[in-house]
C-alpha cells in the first residue's frame, strides 16, 4: 500500500519511522517532509492548505491511505474534501466536525459537559459579553486560565494570577490579540494536578489505547520560562498506572467515543486527550485531534505492533480485532532547540554529529533543511533525540549522551528531562 503523511515535523518523522516498518507497506511519501523523513520517504513538495495540490499528489502516486499530521488541514475540512474527490482513499484524521473538538474550545468543552466527561468549570464570552466577562474573573478564585476559542497555534492560553493582568488580556483577546480566534474566550477553573497526554486511535465504534506520555513544556529547567512547542517527553508515565488508566478509560475515553457516536460524528483517527490527574482523579484540559510533539517521538518507538496496519484498520472502520502491543521499555525525548527560542533566535547554522548521535538513538528532524553540503537548522525546534531504556535513568542517560554528539551554533536543549518522575514507582 501507498501511504502519504502530511506535515513537516518531529511528530510527522516519528509516524513515518514507524509506519516506514508496516509489512503492508509499498511506498512512502511525507508532503512536505523534512531532511528526516527524506532518508525513509520520498518527501513531495506542495503547500498542505491547498487541498487540490494534495489531491495531485495522492492521484499522481497512486495512494491508498493517508495520514494527517497537524490540526490545521483536519480543521479546515481536509477529510471532508477527499471524501468528496477520492472516495476510496483512506483517511486516518477526523472530518470538520470532529476536527472542531480541537477548533473549537468551547465545541469542545459543551461536549464534555453533553457527554458527562470530568472537566474545569468554564464560561464562554465574547465582547458583547465582555461587563460579564470581569464579573465573572471577579467572582472566581485566582490563578484564572483564559482561552482563547479557536486554533492559536499553541499559544492561546493564558494563565495568571493578577486580576488586572487577567482583565487586561481578556481585553486584548477580545480586540484580536489572537485573531479570530480570541473572538470567544472561556474562562475555566484552574486544575492543580500533574499532566498527563493521552492518545487514542478510533474508527468511531472500537478505539486502542496508544502508549501515554508526558510533555515538558516550559523552555527552561524545573519548568520556569516561557511555554514552548514541547521541550521533551517521556512514556510510560509512573502515575499513568493500572487503576488511573482505569478512570481515564470509564470516565473520559469511553463516553467520548460514544458521545461521537451519539452526536454522529465519522470519527475515525487520533484524540489527544490532555488531561490533569488532580490527587488522582482525572480531569479532561483539552481535545486535540492529531498525534502530540514532542509525545509521538517517545510513543512511537514503543509500539511494537504494526503502526500501518492499525491505522488502516481505524480508517476502515475495522478496528475490532485489532490489538495494540507495546513495549515496557521507557522513552525519553529531548529536543535540541536553537538559542533564544521560543523568542528570538538564528538560523541557517551547520548541524555536526548526528550520525555519531543515530548509533543509539533515534535523532527526529524537526527544524532543518538541506544545505549544499550538511543539514542546516531552519527552526525553533530542530532535533528531537529519542532513546529507549529499561527504566526512565537508562533512556535519559542515553538521550544526553547521544545529544552530546550534536552541535551547531547556539544549541540549547533542557537537562532536566524525566528528572521529576525518576523517583515515582510504576504501581501495576
Ligand atoms: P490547552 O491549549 O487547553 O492545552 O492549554 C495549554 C496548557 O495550559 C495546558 O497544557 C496546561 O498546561 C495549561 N492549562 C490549560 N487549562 C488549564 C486549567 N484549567 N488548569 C490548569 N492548567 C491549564
Ligand atoms: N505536546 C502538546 C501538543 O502537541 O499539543
Amino acid at each position: 500500500m501507498n501511504v502519504l503523511i502530511i506535515g513537516s515535523g518531529g511528530r510527522e518523522h516519528a509516524l513515518a519511522w514507524k509506519i516506514a516498518q508496516g509489512k503492508q507497506l509499498k511506498n512512502l511519501y511525507c508532503m512536505p517532509g523534512n531532511p528526516g523523513t527524506k532518508a525513509i520517504a520520498t518527501n513531495l513538495p506542495g503547500d498542505i492548505k491547498d487541498f487540490r495540490a494534495i489531491e495531485e499528489q495522492i492521484l499522481a502516486h497512486d495512494i491508498n491511505l493517508m495520514v494527517v499530521g497537524p490540526e490545521n488541514p483536519l480543521v479546515d475540512g481536509i477529510r471532508d474534501y477527499f471524501a468528496q474527490t477520492q472516495p476510496n482513499l483512506l483517511v486516518v484524521g477526523p472530518d470538520k466536525k470532529g476536527a472542531a473538538l480541537e477548533g473549537s474550545k468551547e465545541f469542545a468543552k459543551e461536549f464534555m459537559m453533553r457527554h458527562n466527561i470530568p472537566t474545569a468549570q468554564y464560561r464562554t464570552f465574547t465582547a458583547e459579553t465582555e461587563k460579564d466577562a470581569f464579573m465573572y474573573i471577579d467572582a472566581i478564585k485566582p490563578p484564572y486560565v483564559l482561552k482563547a476559542d479557536g486554533l492559536a497555534a499553541g499559544k492561546g492560553v493564558i494563565i495568571t494570577s493578577d486580576i488586572e493582568e487577567a482583565k487586561l488580556e481578556l481585553a486584548e483577546m477580545f480586540r484580536g490579540k489572537f485573531g479570530a480566534a480570541s473572538g470567544k474566550v472561556v474562562i475555566e477553573q484552574y486544575l492543580d494536578g500533574i499532566e498527563l497526554s493521552v492518545f487514542v486511535l478510533t474508527d468511531g465504534k472500537d478505539y486502542m489505547v496508544l502508549p501515554e506520555a508526558k510533555d515538558y513544556k516550559r523552555i527552561g529547567e524545573h519548568d520556569q520560562g516561557l511555554n514552548t512547542g514541547g521541550m521533551g517527553s517521556v512514556s510510560p508515565v509512573p502515575f499513568a498506572n493500572q487503576a488511573f488508566m482505569a478512570k481515564v478509560k470509564s470516565r473520559i475515553i469511553e463516553p467520548t467515543i460514544s458521545g461521537l457516536r451519539a452526536e454522529k460524528i465519522d470519527y475515525r483517527g487520533f484524540i489527544f486527550i490532555g488531561l490533569m490527574n488532580c490527587h488522582g482523579e482525572p480531569y479532561t484540559i483539552e481535545y486535540n485531534v492529531r498525534m502530540g510533539d514532542p509525545e509521538t517521538e517517545s510513543v512511537m518507538p514503543r509500539i511494537t505492533s504494526d503502526l500501518l496496519r492499525h491505522l488502516t484498520a481505524a480508517a476502515k472502520c475495522e478496528l475490532g480485532t485489532e490489538k495494540i502491543e507495546i513495549s515496557s521499555d521507557t522513552a525519553v525525548t529531548v529536543f535540541a532547540v536553537s538559542g533564544g527560542y521560543p523568542e528570538h533566535y538564528g538560523k541557517g547554522y551547520p548541524v555536526c554529529g548526528l550520525d555519531a548521535a543515530s548509533k543509539e538513538c533515534i535523532v527526529y528532524h524537526a527544524g532543518t533543511k538541506e544545505g549544499d553540503r550538511q543539514i542546516l537548522t531552519s527552526g525553533g525546534r530542530v532535533l528531537a533525540v529519542t532513546a529507549l531504556g529499561k527504566d526512565i535513568q537508562c533512556a535519559r542517560q542515553k538521550a544526553y549522551k547521544a545529544l552530546s554528539n550534536i552541535s551547531y551554533d547556539k544549541i540549547y536543549y533542557r537537562k532536566d528531562i524525566a528528572d521529576d518522575l525518576i523517583n515515582y514507582k510504576v504501581e501495576q
